[in-house]
């Protein structure tokens, strides 16, 4: 039986075995399955050895151990090395490899944004400083932007900024003064009555705008709901979930699923 399993804590909301279930499926991959295993820090290195026994065929890592993962690992591929964050383990000969998809996976969502009208962004406000928001950044140093950055616990920008100098670090409840994408890292709104404590009502009828949050389900958080509420673009993060999913199952079969209208119309069930 060939086994993948993504590893986090809490795990319940995950949505990923729905979508490589539906490709193994799709693909005819014989006796494999997909499940999700709800992790304690302490159990990290067992799923490392089953990976190397051969027991575990490939993970996707979640949160809080995306960092954590790291020092079991016999190396990483240079986005992985770059971000210090993993969310694919894969072996690759006698070697078990951390891989990064999420960084490429937000980026291609970019695409949608930047490659007609590059010109038109100059200023990009992140908040959080989580696990995946050094794959954000690093993303988005790619083009010639301003990045602020505020979190919650400032260490954590200041950190964030030790690997990126050129981002600039806003206290928490701050704003920069003018923003074009303004991206939700956090994980507020993953309960439904969460909310980020930010004014944006001047952002009113600015269509060109972009709200966009990380988080896919719920597909409309409190600052997406908010943001369409007074005319701006929003966006979710279902797009990079799909991606980062599609660039695992690669590093696993060497197949390119395909997204197509039925996976989409499983997810939103
Ligand atoms: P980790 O920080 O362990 O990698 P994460 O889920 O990837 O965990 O990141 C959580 C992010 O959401 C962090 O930016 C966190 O802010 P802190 O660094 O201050 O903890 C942010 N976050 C979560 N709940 C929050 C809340 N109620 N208010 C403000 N920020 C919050």
């Amino acid at each position: 039986m060939k086994k993948y399993l993504v590893i986090g804590n809490p795990i319940d909301h995950s949505l990923s075995p729905i979508i490589h279930n539906y490709w193994i499926k799709k693909y005819n991959l014989k006796e494999s399955i997909y499940e999700k295993r709800k992790t304690e820090e302490k159990e990290l290195e067992k799923i490392i050895s089953e990976i190397r026994e051969n027991k575990i065929r490939g993970i996707n890592v979640t949160v809080p151990f995306k960092q954590k993962i790291i020092p079991y690992l016999d190396d990483l591929e240079p986005t992985a090395k770059k971000t210090e964050s993993v969310n694919t383990v894969f072996k690759v000969g006698d070697k078990i490899i951390g891989y990064n998809t999420d960084e490429p996976g937000f980026g291609m969502t970019l695409d949608n944004f930047f490659s007609k009208k590059n010109e038109e962004f100059k200023n990009i406000f992140i908040i959080g400083a989580g696990g995946v928001t050094s794959s954000i950044i690093y993303a988005l140093q790619k083009l010639n932007t301003n990045i602020f950055l505020s979190n919650r616990t400032i260490k954590k920008s200041i950190e964030l900024k030790d690997k990126y100098p050129k981002i600039k670090i806003l206290n928490w409840g701050d704003r920069p003064a003018s923003f074009d994408i303004v991206i939700n890292t956090t994980s507020i709104g993953l309960k439904n009555n969460e909310k980020i404590n930010l004014d944006f009502r001047d952002c009113e009828k600015d269509k060109k705008k972009i709200f966009y949050d990380l988080i896919y389900n719920p597909k409309k958080t409190n600052f997406l709901k908010d943001a369409e509420k007074r005319g701006n673009t929003i966006m979710n993060g279902q797009k990079m979930f799909f991606n980062q999913a599609m660039l695992a199952f690669n590093i696993w079969t060497n197949i390119k699923p395909e997204i197509d209208s039925k996976l989409i119309q499983l997810m939103d069930k």
